[in-house]
């Protein structure tokens, strides 16, 4: 009979020193780190018997059988001892949750947790939206990221208008579009008039709100900020409804004793078009308060929206007949509305998050 191998004879003598030391090192484990950190000794890179499975490769072939079969009985050991002194510490945990007084998970906390709210140009938007809500405007959403049909071309502005340039329009380049696909941040809230009246047909009567984009930059101008856009389109509407629906707004919005004027005022898709102005909520000309108003410079009145009658081509590109339809529609800044409504003078506060100063909303 041949010597046995070297490997071979190291193996064996692996195997047992080894013995039966897993065991006793398992049951003294008293949690389940400590019991994985005590089966790595054995079966770990650098474990015992994973040194000794590393020889096998050594062993002659007419031997590897029998000394394979004996190394891998012992490695079946040490797996399921380690298995049955987990189920046991997994269960003694359990038992130990069960015995301990009950975690109430829905008490209170016992230091008082600083709550969140609404950032103020939401409250207003919305409040701005409700109001129109409640008078019958249904709520519309539309993309800050849009093709330039939509946000210039639909609503009839002329290629060369100068909203159009660089300076004023922040473009996007989308790799793979056609040549003729232009996309922008949306400079206005007016893209969601030509989404909807090219989608519905009238009447429709809609506000949306929402972020817009241009290159503006100073303390009262924002690169980002938030418009509120309403239309009617429907038969025989005429400037009286503008007005009507607008005063109500006003009135609304800085309370029942204010009054509006229209100022004649040009945007490519409205004809006529005009800014309307509200009384100057924050001082009255009777307690000689409006002559020192530094809201209203003295003037008696704030500017409030762009508005007018839709204009006929703007119809016509989104598919609705200029003949039989006529609508009105108008947009607001959010901003300017909080502003003057917190006594905010620079638009920079607004988006730096200082929680100094929205906590006091
Ligand atoms: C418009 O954007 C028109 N789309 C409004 C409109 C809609 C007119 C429908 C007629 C019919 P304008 O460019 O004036 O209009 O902007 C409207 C308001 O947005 C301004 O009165 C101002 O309050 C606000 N605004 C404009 N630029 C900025 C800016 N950079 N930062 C903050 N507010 C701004």
């Amino acid at each position: 009979m041949a010597e046995p191998s070297e490997a071979r004879i190291q193996i064996e003598r692996g195997l047992q020193e080894l013995g039966e030391a897993f065991r006793e090192s398992f049951s003294t484990a008293s949690d389940e780190q400590t019991l994985r950190g005590a089966k790595a000794e054995f079966l770990g890179k650098k474990g015992r018997l994973t040194a000794l499975l590393k020889l096998m490769g050594k062993v002659a072939g007419d031997e590897r059988r029998a000394i394979g079969e004996q190394v891998n009985q012992v490695k079946r050991d040490v797996e399921a001892a380690f298995d049955a002194r987990l189920d046991e510490l997994v269960a003694q945990e359990r038992r130990a949750d069960l015995a301990a007084p009950p975690f109430d998970l829905t008490m209170p906390a016992r230091l008082p947790v600083a709550r969140g709210h609404r950032h103020p140009l939401s409250l207003v938007k919305d409040e701005i939206l409700d109001i129109f809500n409640s008078l019958g405007f249904e709520i519309a959403w539309g993309p800050e990221i849009e093709l330039e049909d939509n946000n210039f071309t639909k609503l009839a502005f002329p290629p060369d208008h100068p909203a159009t340039d660089m300076q004023d329009t922040f473009w996007v380049r989308v790799d793979g579009a056609p040549d003729d696909a232009r996309v922008l941040l949306r400079t206005h809230t007016s893209n969601v008039q030509v989404r909807e009246m090219s989608k519905h047909h009238p009447p429709m009567a809609i506000v949306s709100g929402g972020a817009v984009y241009r290159r503006d930059d100073d303390i009262t101008h924002s690169p980002m900020f938030h418009q509120v856009e309403g239309f009617l389109v429907a038969e025989d509407v005429s400037f009286a409804h503008l007005k009507g629906v607008l005063s109500e707004f006003a009135k609304r919005l800085y309370g029942p004793d204010t009054e509006v004027r229209f100022r004649p005022s040009y945007f490519p898709f409205v004809e006529p078009g005009a800014e309307l102005d509200a009384t100057c909520a924050f001082c009255k000309p009777d307690d000689g308060s409006r002559d020192t108003c530094r809201v209203c410079k003295g003037t008696g009145w704030l500017e409030l929206l762009g508005c007018g009658m839709v204009h006929p081509r703007v119809l016509e590109f989104c598919g609705i007949d200029p003949e039989r339809y006529t609508g009105f529609a108008f947009g607001l800044g959010v901003e300017r509305v909080a502003m003057l409504r917190y006594g905010v003078n620079d638009i920079r506060v607004l988006f730096e998050n200082d929680p100094r100063f929205l906590a006091q909303f």
